[in-house]
């Protein structure tokens, strides 16, 4: 065959990879709203920068009528890329081919990119759209998803892992995602272990696959998906997002910006955001845009565990991870979901070395037999691990109540904060004063002429005590109580100190994460 010959076969055996499964299916895949997994790529990573792998690999099934059946790019495209510069390895399932199932090489081309993105140390951002493991090749199906959730699990706290929902992802398929850092789902995606039909014969329940594994199901109810977008290119802006905050590997620092808004800048809103009334809600959302840089929160989990915040800031350029309880949702107290969500939360930031700060207004664990048997000890009992665990700087601000075990759970002192600081409306005890005068003042009141007025004088008692931060203050467990207004200042006086923090654990296998 002469050269020409030779190019010429390449470009056609390129060119009908190109194609997926054929005009038919790409135009149906974009009726329902859906890119092609090439055009997602494409729209994920810089004009240009793909390279793709693996183009020619080819499937070795036999079996019904595997024998005959063509699978260009054997359903998933595989490659590099980058996101502002920034090295990124990607797979996304090709629908249209053979509707993304994944058989044996299948799985092999995705694990080829993981191992890469591993050794080299780059984030790998997986686009799922695929009917699961590919039936006509058995075992050697699962045996893909195997060798991926082992990698998944090899690569956790190494590099970021994004999984992204942009079609079906059904069966033990879901948990790739489950075992990766963020999943983002977008509008009409959907994930379940058992769908609609197989749930209607064993339990008789009639559940459509939106309510039952929709986007919105996964974000609200769920607590799986991190993220949910509208659309293809919604999703793909938050995955660039999401990726700016976040380093590329657990030895190297999130990048940095020059954010252009300065250090010193007072925000007046937060010398008045705590309300007089102790039972009045606000939004914390309103305290961290404040503090951070341009003003600028990228919330994670948004519609999960509201009373809870977790998201991305920049304090002068830096990434930091916030968590803040939310006294606006079940007025900021913790509960199972909440702490699965920030527990999970505070071990990626601590694996990626992304500094860790916590705003702190909660009035304890939440009462009810459903959290206790729900198991709120060993769901809240993850928190304390998690930012104990954590080495990364750690700064905690309590704006308003931190009571009792919530106290300690929202990073105190003694969990390792590096920096605790209060506002002068801080109020640092073991529960509020209500509570605490009905609880050992109770015989003093009972035995009051006036047992009303003996409450009110027990309570003011207890509030001059310790509703406040002076009584912690005194004893070095809070660092400094500081001018609400002045919070940004001081946190980035504080996180400028603490970059360098070196602090070693004791040498272990692994911990034993209560789960
Ligand atoms: C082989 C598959 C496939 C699969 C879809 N196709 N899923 N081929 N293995 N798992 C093929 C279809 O035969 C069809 O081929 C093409 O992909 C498009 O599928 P359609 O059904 O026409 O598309 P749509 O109507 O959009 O429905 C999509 C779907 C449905 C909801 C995903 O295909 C479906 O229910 N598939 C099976 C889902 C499933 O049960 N998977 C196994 C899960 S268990 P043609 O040639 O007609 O175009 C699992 C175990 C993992 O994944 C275990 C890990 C531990």
């Amino acid at each position: 065959m002469s050269r020409e010959a030779k190019l010429e076969k390449l470009a056609a055996k390129r060119q009908e990879v190109l194609l997926g499964g054929g005009e038919k299916k790409i135009e149906k895949q974009h009726q329902s709203g859906k890119m092609t997994a090439r055009e997602r790529i494409s729209a994920l990573l810089d004009d240009g920068s793909f390279v793709e792998l693996d183009q020619f690999v080819t499937h070795r099934g036999t079996q019904f009528g595997m024998d005959k059946a063509v699978a260009p790019g054997e359903g998933v495209v595989t490659g590099y890329g980058t996101v502002d510069g920034r090295l990124v390895y990607v797979y996304s399932q090709d629908f249209t081919v053979l509707g993304g199932s994944l058989g044996e090489m299948h799985a092999a081309k995705i694990c080829k990119v993981m191992d890469l993105a591993v050794k080299v140390g780059a984030p790998i951002v997986g686009i799922n759209d695929s009917g699961g493991a590919r039936i006509q090749e058995g075992v050697d199906a699962l045996n893909g998803y195997g060798e991926i959730f082992k990698r998944n699990t090899l690569a956790s706290g190494v590099v970021p892992q994004l999984s992204v929902i942009m079609g079906p992802c059904a069966g033990g398929a879901v948990y790739s995602p489950a075992l990766t850092d963020f999943v983002f789902m977008v509008n009409n995606s959907n994930m379940f272990i058992t769908g609609p039909q197989v749930i209607k014969s064993v339990t008789g329940e009639d559940v459509s696959a939106e309510a039952l594994g929709g986007a919105m199901a996964h974000n609200r109810v769920s607590g799986n998906a991190h993220f949910y977008a509208a659309d293809e290119a919604e999703c793909i802006g938050q995955i660039r997002r999401l990726l700016s905050f976040l380093p590329a590997n657990n030895l190297e620092g999130a990048p940095l910006f020059d954010c252009g808004d300065p250090v010193e800048r007072a925000d007046e809103i937060l010398a008045t955001v705590v309300p007089d009334d102790p039972n009045k809600a606000y939004d914390m959302h309103d305290v961290i845009t404040a503090i951070a840089d341009n003003h600028d929160f990228f919330e994670v989990q948004p519609y999960w565990a509201t009373n809870i915040l977790t998201g991305y800031i920049r304090l002068n350029g830096v990434s930091v991870g916030v968590i803040a309880n939310q006294p606006k949702a079940m007025a900021g107290c913790l509960d199972i979901n909440a702490s699965d969500k920030a527990g999970r939360f505070i071990r990626f930031c601590d694996a990626m070395g992304i500094p860790l700060l916590t705003f702190v207004d909660t009035p304890g664990y939440l009462p009810g037999v459903a959290q206790e048997h729900g198991g709120i000890i060993r769901h809240g009992a993850k928190l304390l691990y998690a930012y104990s665990e954590a080495s990364v700087p750690k700064m905690t601000v309590i704006t308003r109540k931190a009571y009792g075990g919530a106290y300690l759970a929202m990073c105190a002192k003694s969990l390792g904060a590096d920096m605790a600081i209060a506002w002068p409306t801080a109020q640092i005890a073991v529960m509020g004063a209500q509570g605490a005068a009905n609880i050992v003042f109770r015989k003093d009141i009972e035995a009051a002429a006036d047992p009303a007025a003996k409450r009110a004088e027990k309570i003011a008692e207890y509030e001059d005590k310790f509703s406040n931060p002076y009584c912690a203050a005194s004893r070095g467990l809070v660092d400094m109580v500081i001018e609400p207004d002045n919070t940004r200042y001081y946190l980035i006086k504080s996180l400028d100190s603490l970059l360098s923090k070196k602090e070693s654990r004791p040498g272990k296998k692994h911990g034993n994460l209560p789960c």
